[in-house]
């Protein structure tokens, strides 16, 4: 298989010229990891640094990863904030100190990094980092209000222990964070106003207090389609069943185990979403008692009762209302389209996306898929792609449906 690193990274950010604006505080080396990520997926990055910064981390550094000068002086000679601000998709400030916050708050020009902002008509993405006493002063909360109100979006900082040794606010965002926040502003909002809820993972049926009956979902699909929806402006519950993956930034994550709970969460917050994504793998049966002791060894075969659980999309199918986009997966090793064919009928489901468990690179647990969408009348195969990209496949065929719904319908207010 082909697999180049090229194809994992969000398409939004290859090319994308980025001014990094780094500031005078501790947090500037984890900026250098976060140059190096961006250059890595394909960025264009322009490090601007205050003079502060420099003291911190030096400009050879950031030059070494953004394969670009790092700037800092401003009479060069050649009105380098014009040039750079012209030709520039979006500024990010990180960390961004009390001091360049209130130089900034202000419309001051006095370094090369807060002339770029005032000439550039690019988005602003804040990332503050500084001591507690510092980021609560009514001074820093007003210059960030002005700077909110100036269009600029402000990461918020974390809690945790800071630099100086002590507890509060004040830490660096997490990068996972802020670069769903590029990513956001540098795609289309096309799924703005959309509530959709998303299924994700496995369940696991409780046999005792040492055993379940589960699946190999690792929730990586449903994860993706979670993290690209919330990236393209829509609001998000996703509904995971155990795994190990860290929730996307932004979603509301709702936690079940077995599929008697997912089915329970999903009917509470089905009819409200106007898109519908079943890509759960919920066990079809559980053991049909649960023993409160630990099921001892013994010398006759075993034998284990299982009793169905509700087909969650099946119900959904019966119960949704007509502009409703409701979609599902099928995993299957075998007779794929004709499976998808029949799931997409049998529960009412305006698309299957059909995945090959079988094929390499598209079943459990790998960040790659090969998915066929099918509707009503159409049946499209994808190609091997990173599962962000399958889930942007998924969405704007999704966003079509609902396209074609809302023309017979008419739009609904939920
Ligand atoms: N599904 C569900 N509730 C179940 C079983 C499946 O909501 N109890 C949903 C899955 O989330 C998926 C779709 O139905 O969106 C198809 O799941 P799949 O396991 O492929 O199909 P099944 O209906 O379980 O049929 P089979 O296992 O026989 O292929």
């Amino acid at each position: 298989m082909q697999w180049t690193a090229a194809i994992q990274w969000p398409i939004e950010m290859r090319g994308k010229k980025i001014l990094f604006g780094v500031c005078g505080s501790i947090a500037a080396f984890k900026a250098a990891g976060w140059v190096h990520t961006l250059t890595k997926e394909g960025a264009q990055v322009q490090v601007l640094m205050t003079s502060a910064a420099a003291r911190f981390v030096t400009p050879l550094t950031f030059t070494a990863l953004s394969g670009s000068p790092a700037q800092s002086e401003m009479f060069a000679g050649d009105m380098a904030h014009i040039a750079l601000s012209a030709a520039t998709d979006i500024i990010l400030i990180a960390p961004a100190t009390a001091q360049t916050i209130a130089r900034l708050a202000q419309g001051l020009a006095d370094d090369l990094l807060a002339a770029a902002v005032l000439s550039s008509p690019a988005p602003v993405v804040i990332c503050p980092a500084m001591n507690s006493r510092m980021l609560d002063h009514p001074a820093t909360q007003r210059n960030l209000r002005i700077l909110r109100e100036f269009g600029y979006t402000v990461v918020e900082p974390e809690c945790g222990r800071l630099a100086c040794g002590e507890e509060g606010a004040g830490r660096l965002a997490e990068w996972d964070t802020v670069r769903e926040v590029l990513l956001s502003l540098l795609t289309t909002q096309d799924l703005a106003k959309q509530q959709v809820l998303i299924t994700a993972g496995p369940t696991r049926e409780p046999l005792d207090p040492a055993r379940f009956l589960s699946n190999r979902s690792s929730g990586k699909m449903g994860y993706a389609l979670a993290r690209t929806a919330k990236r393209r402006g829509a609001t998000v519950t996703l509904i995971s069943g155990p795994v190990a993956l860290e929730p996307p930034p932004g979603v509301q994550v709702v936690r079940v185990e077995t599929g008697l709970e997912m089915a329970e969460a999903v009917s509470q917050y089905a009819p409200t979403a106007s898109i519908v994504v079943k890509a759960a793998a919920v066990a079809d049966f559980r053991p049909a008692a649960f023993s409160v002791e630990k099921i001892k060894k013994t010398t006759t075969e075993p034998l284990l009762e299982l009793t169905p659980n509700p087909d969650i999309l099946a119900e959904l199918g019966r119960t949704r209302r007509a502009s409703q986009v409701l979609i599902g997966f099928a995993a299957e090793s075998s007779k794929h389209e004709a499976e998808g064919k029949r799931k997409l009928l049998a529960k009412n489901a305006d698309m299957i996306v059909v995945n090959d468990i079988l094929g390499q690179d598209t079943g459990f647990d790998v960040d790659t898929n090969q998915v066929t969408l099918i509707t009503q009348d159409s049946i499209e195969q994808l190609d091997l792609l990173s599962k962000e990209e399958t889930a942007d496949r998924i969405w704007n065929k999704a966003l079509s449906l609902l396209d074609s719904k809302r023309r017979q319908y008419g739009i609904e207010q939920i």
